[in-house]
């Protein structure tokens, strides 16, 4: 067990989709004890068809999981781009769980598909659609949970989910590299200014993770199969030191770890979680 988690109310926003790394996450810190608000859009979002197709169901079938391991958990349904929204799902779960100590925010994603295209053809609406899901989301959970944190005066922490694409301008991802980039260079400005409120804040950058997002029906692998030299297998063992697509339970495990006593002189940082792919 990590020291420092049980006992805490934890809001993990993105966590409703099966396989993804925000349900991985909320189960993780279930397991260490943490009372879970499992906060997600639950459905399809707007514009975005193919994007986080996560239904009502989701959602409260893992809040039972996690009551099934014997805590406290309460299902959260909130767009993160909707400041209203955002406001009413931190009240809900400050009314029935108490004030948030720990957010993961891992609510994101690339935009339609694999969302790849060159900048010249993005259109407006996808960029805007891109930076408000992954970086306004992350800045009003963010806000209002400190609110929170520094009005109940016990400190907290928050994980922000950026990528290896936020730490490198990836080509196709413009808007998605842009926002990540942007969480980055929020998570340290909201280290510095929360730091003595007692509030950790940092990033993880995962690399590859096999989730819905990135690898629906082993979408993902077929392409790699059909474009690469040598097909799926040659392109891991090039890009991936570790030789394999990465678990979302990977994720959640350093996000734990960020949430854990065990991190409490980090702040500010932006962790690669990468198997080797980035590590810059
Ligand atoms: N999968 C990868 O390879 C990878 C790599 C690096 C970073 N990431 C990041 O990790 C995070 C999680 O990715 P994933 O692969 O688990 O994706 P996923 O699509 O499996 O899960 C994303 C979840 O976020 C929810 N969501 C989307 N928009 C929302 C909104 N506006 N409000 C509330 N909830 C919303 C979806 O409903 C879904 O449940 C994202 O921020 C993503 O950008 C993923």
């Amino acid at each position: 067990m990590l020291a420092g988690i049980a006992g805490k109310v934890a809001v993990v926003t993105g966590a409703a989709r099966p396989r993804s790394i925000g349900r991985a996450t909320a189960l993780r810190l279930a397991r260490e004890g943490a009372a879970v608000a499992a906060l997600d859009i639950a459905r399809p979002l707007p514009g975005f068809p193919d994007h986080g197709v996560a239904t009502a169901d989701d959602l409260a079938g893992l809040v039972d999981e996690l009551r099934a391991l014997g805590v406290a958990a309460v299902a959260v349904t909130a767009d993160v781009t909707d400041e209203d929204q955002v406001a009413r799902a931190v009240e809900q779960v400050t009314d029935s769980l108490g004030p948030p100590q720990l957010l993961a925010n891992v609510a994101g994603g690339s935009g339609a598909g694999f969302g790849a295209a060159p900048v010249l053809d993005v259109p407006r609406a996808e960029f805007d659609a891109v930076v408000a899901v992954n970086l306004t989301g992350t800045f009003l959970v963010s806000r209002e949970c400190a609110r929170r944190m520094i009005e109940h005066g016990e400190g907290g922490r928050i994980v922000n989910v950026s990528s290896q694409a936020g730490k490198i301008g990836w080509p196709l991802l413009g808007a998605y590299s842009a926002a990540k980039a942007g969480v980055i260079g929020l998570t340290q400005v909201m280290a510095r200014e929360w730091a003595t409120s007692g509030i950790n804040v940092n990033a993880v950058c995962p690399g590859t993770v096999d989730t819905e997002l990135l690898n629906p029906g082993d979408l993902f692998v077929q392409f790699m199969d059909a474009s690469q030299p040598g097909g799926f297998a040659a392109w891991v063992e090039r890009e991936i030191p570790l030789g394999r697509l990465q678990q979302a339970d990977e994720v959640a495990s350093a996000i734990a770890f960020l949430c854990s006593d065990d991190a409490g002189y980090v702040t500010g940082e932006a962790l690669n979680v990468s198997g080797g792919q980035m590590m810059a």
